[in-house]
């Protein structure tokens, strides 16, 4: 994956600033504009799809089946919540961001954006739909960002099993059954410092499962939620528990060192 070069020094961050943010240039707002609008069309209709078929079964329906009565409806964060999600990405400097859930790539475009202002990092994220994972891909090359950003297609379950990078920011926004397995996929990766931020949904049963899993102290994160929607979590690891978390990969603790290293 690319790694963007520095900005140069305090002369070079001057310069960056007086440029103003990726985000907020004509080329990226156009692609935002866009996907908004298609959500405007689209999203409520794919939420009826999936409010029907769950009366009619009487139960929730997730997976493969929810995915497809979404169909093409990018069901984005909002633009507050990308607001965020373009600051911490900021503040934390990640050398890699993993995202669950690219669907048109309306955040991925915000992380894209503050990992070009940062100068360095990138970013896989993946995505069950190949139809999805084809227009992110348009849409992100369309932002003029495809540089920083890897995506891949098929069920998160597989598609981050082999990663070998330390993951600096882990988003998840896939599957609402499936944020405690794909965290616990990635936590092996997870940096000492890194952070863990999750979109939560109305009533949802799995999301309240995932607040209790952020929340357990034995556990070893720290966790608060911002109220934006319906909420986002915000996890990091508690140094003392990083320290002395035990990597199932190696068997060995994990560092929380300055590095932010990990060891597997
Ligand atoms: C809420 S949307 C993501 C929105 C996106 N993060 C944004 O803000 O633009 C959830 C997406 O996750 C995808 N998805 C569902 N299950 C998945 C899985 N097991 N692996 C990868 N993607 C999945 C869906 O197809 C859908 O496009």
């Amino acid at each position: 994956m690319r790694k963007w070069s520095g900005h140069g020094g305090q002369a070079g961050i001057r310069d960056h600033c007086a440029m103003g943010s990726t985000l907020s240039t004509d080329r990226v707002q156009a692609v935002l504009a866009r996907l908004r609008r298609t959500g405007e069309g689209e999203d409520e209709p794919a939420k009826l799809r999936v409010r029907d078929r769950e009366a009619e079964l009487g139960d929730k329906v997730y997976g493969a089946e929810r995915a497809a009565l979404g169909a093409q409806a990018p069901l984005s964060i909002t633009p507050a919540a990308g607001k965020l999600l373009y600051a911490l990405t900021i503040a934390v400097q990640p050398s890699l961001i993993v995202e669950f859930g690219t669907s048109l790539g309306y955040s991925t475009i915000h992380f894209a954006s503050a990992l070009q202002d940062l100068g360095s990092g990138s970013i896989i994220t993946t995505e069950l739909l190949a139809d999805k994972a084809r227009l992110a891909a348009r849409n992100v090359a369309d932002a003029g960002l495809s540089g920083c950003v890897e995506i891949r297609h098929g069920n998160a379950l597989g598609t981050l099993a082999d990663l070998d990078t330390d993951v600096d920011l882990l988003f998840l926004d896939g599957s609402n059954d499936l944020y405690i397995s794909v965290l616990e996929l990635v936590e092996p990766r997870l940096t000492a410092r890194a952070l863990i931020v999750a979109d939560m949904s109305h009533q949802e049963p799995h999301h309240a499962r995932y607040r209790e899993y952020v929340n357990d102290p034995s556990r070893g994160y720290l966790t608060t939620e911002i109220p934006i929607d319906a909420g986002i979590v915000v996890s990091t690891q508690d140094p003392a528990s990083a320290r002395d978390r035990v990597s199932p990969a190696s068997g060995q603790a994990r560092s929380s060192g300055a590095s932010g290293a990990t060891a597997h």
